[in-house]
């Protein structure tokens, strides 16, 4: 058997299915190209039939992806497989991924079809979707919960009808590691490599990463994960801790290796967070804060003594150096290029000049800019969505309970400013951008954090607004001044609204 465990990573798909997560087409792209660095081997782009939007964002990755597999998620339903053959159709390396319920809750009250209904339709979307790609996966949904010969039968069918990779998820977190592992261990028995066998774990019980563990020492050869865990409800088993677990514990993994670039773990995370704005917590495996922090007296000085007496895996081999002190307002432009190919970006020459004058501007108002700032600064301007709104003016005070907002803001070559009163400054920005855009927004969440140290921090805003008539979008700002991050957040989700609409 293959000592290869293939990566196939979701946080596009799954990952994104996080409330709040929501991603447009740029971020998505900007995600797929680090994805690509970090060596996963498969990418699920997305679930094309979901809507135009995310059609389109598969369609980019799959035409700007070079060395990667790129995936995308279909129903086992006809028009669902003809969207996600025809958004991939551009990919060099392509795969359809199909799926239905198999477990007897999920047949009976939801599909509300039989067990040989459920058969016959896995079979011909296995088949339909040959007609697009070679690389078919099915999935059994709910396979957790599903009767373990049942399985047996559908997986021989759709194997018959030319799936490649048979995906058994424990979808609502349930199982535990031994049971998973028996499970794994027959059904890689009875398909007897007639089909690469794949887990994909839900954290619900805050095992996902147990037991996708569990699955692999029992034959599982594909493991389906996100970046930081992200995911549907509690997320999904997070791709750093599978990774370095595999890594680190060689004498119980053996020949077993991944192909994912340890050092591109940390940035990878980094992106994540700062695109969806969902932050892991602090005390996260691998990619949390306090990793690799060590307060404890005893702690510090076994450390500085020995590493190993407290550290597992360094930090440095996930990519995570010292927040180091990086460029300067004297600082050139060759110097900055060479800081962010170390970055692991790799901008054109237009899209440089930009990063490299938006840094200047903040080497004027910050004494020391770190990796971080950086990082968040040129994400900021790579993932940037047309602007239909844009601020160029912001004038506050305050005092007591109340505040005032005085915004100017361009739209359609034109300059508009208005002012407005507020419960606190932000709550007056906010209606002072609803009374200029005439589009009134209701505020669902308002989260700030600083995205590196010292008292002249760049403050990141991220936003939820749920506009008239449309469903919430995000809005993530970067300043200086917080206020100002947050004028920015919301005009940056008005303006993903006005794509939308
Ligand atoms: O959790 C799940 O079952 C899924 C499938 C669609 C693979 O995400
Ligand atoms: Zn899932």
């Amino acid at each position: 058997m293959n000592n290869k465990i293939i990566i196939f990573d979701t946080t596009l798909r799954d990952g994104e299915q996080s409330p709040g997560a929501s991603m447009n087409t740029a971020e998505k792209l900007q995600i797929a190209l680090q994805l690509e660095r970090l060596g996963v081997d498969v990418m699920e782009a997305g679930f094309a039939a979901a809507s135009p939007g995310d059609f389109d964002a598969v369609n980019q990755i799959a035409k700007q992806a070079s060395n990667i597999r790129v995936c995308s998620l279909a129903r086992a339903v006809q028009s669902d497989i003809k969207a996600a053959g025809e958004a991939l159709s551009p990919a060099k390396f392509k795969r359809i991924h199909t799926f239905i319920a198999t477990s007897p809750i999920h047949m009976e009250y939801k599909l509300k079809m039989s067990p040989s209904e459920v058969i016959k339709r896995a079979v011909e979307a296995v088949r339909y979707a040959k007609t697009f790609c070679d690389d078919v996966e099915f999935s059994c949904e709910d396979a957790g919960r599903s009767d373990i010969n049942f399985l047996k039968e559908i997986c021989d069918a759709v194997i018959g009808a030319g799936a490649g990779t048979i995906n058994l998820p424990d979808t609502v977190g349930y199982r535990l590691p031994t049971e998973l592992s028996d499970m794994i261990s027959q059904m890689v028995k009875f398909i007897d490599n007639r089909a690469v066998v794949s887990v994909h774990n839900h954290n619900d019980l805050g095992l996902a990463t147990a037991n996708s563990l569990a699955c692999v020492l029992a034959g599982a050869r594909q493991v389906e994960c996100t970046i930081n865990g992200i995911g549907e409800r509690a997320g999904n088993a997070a791709l750093e801790e599978i990774v370095m677990a595999i890594k680190t514990r060689k004498d119980v993994f053996s020949e077993l290796y991944t192909d994912i670039i340890a050092k591109e773990i940390y940035p990878t995370s980094r992106l994540i967070a700062s695109i969806t704005g969902i932050e892991p917590q602090p005390n996260k495996a691998i990619v949390g804060k306090n990793a690799f922090a060590h307060e404890s007296g005893i702690h510090q000085d076994g450390v500085l003594k020995h590493k190993e007496t407290y550290e597992i895996i360094s930090a440095e081999s996930i990519g995570l150096e010292k927040n180091s002190l990086v460029l300067g307002k004297h600082s050139g432009r060759h110097a900055f290029k060479d800081k962010l190919i170390s970055l692991g970006f790799d901008l054109d020459s237009e899209a440089l000049n930009t990063a490299f004058e938006k840094f200047k501007e903040l080497a004027d108002k910050k004494k020391e800019v770190f990796d971080d700032d950086i990082r968040a600064l040129v994400s900021e301007e790579i993932t940037k969505i047309p602007q239909s709104y844009e601020i160029v003016g912001l004038l506050q005070s305050s005092g007591g309970n109340l505040a005032s907002a005085s915004i100017s803001i361009r739209h359609n070559g034109e300059i508009i400013s208005d002012s407005a009163l507020g419960n606190g400054t932000a709550d007056a920005i906010f209606k002072v951008i609803d009374r200029i855009s005439g589009i009134s927004g209701a505020l669902k969440d308002y989260k700030v954090s600083a995205v590196s140290q010292g008292k002249d921090a760049l403050a990141k805003v991220d936003v939820k607004v749920e506009f008239e008539g449309g469903g919430a979008v995000m809005g993530h700002g970067l300043d200086i001044d917080t206020m100002m991050a947050s004028a920015k957040a919301y005009i940056g989700a008005l303006n993903s609204y006005m794509r939308k609409i």
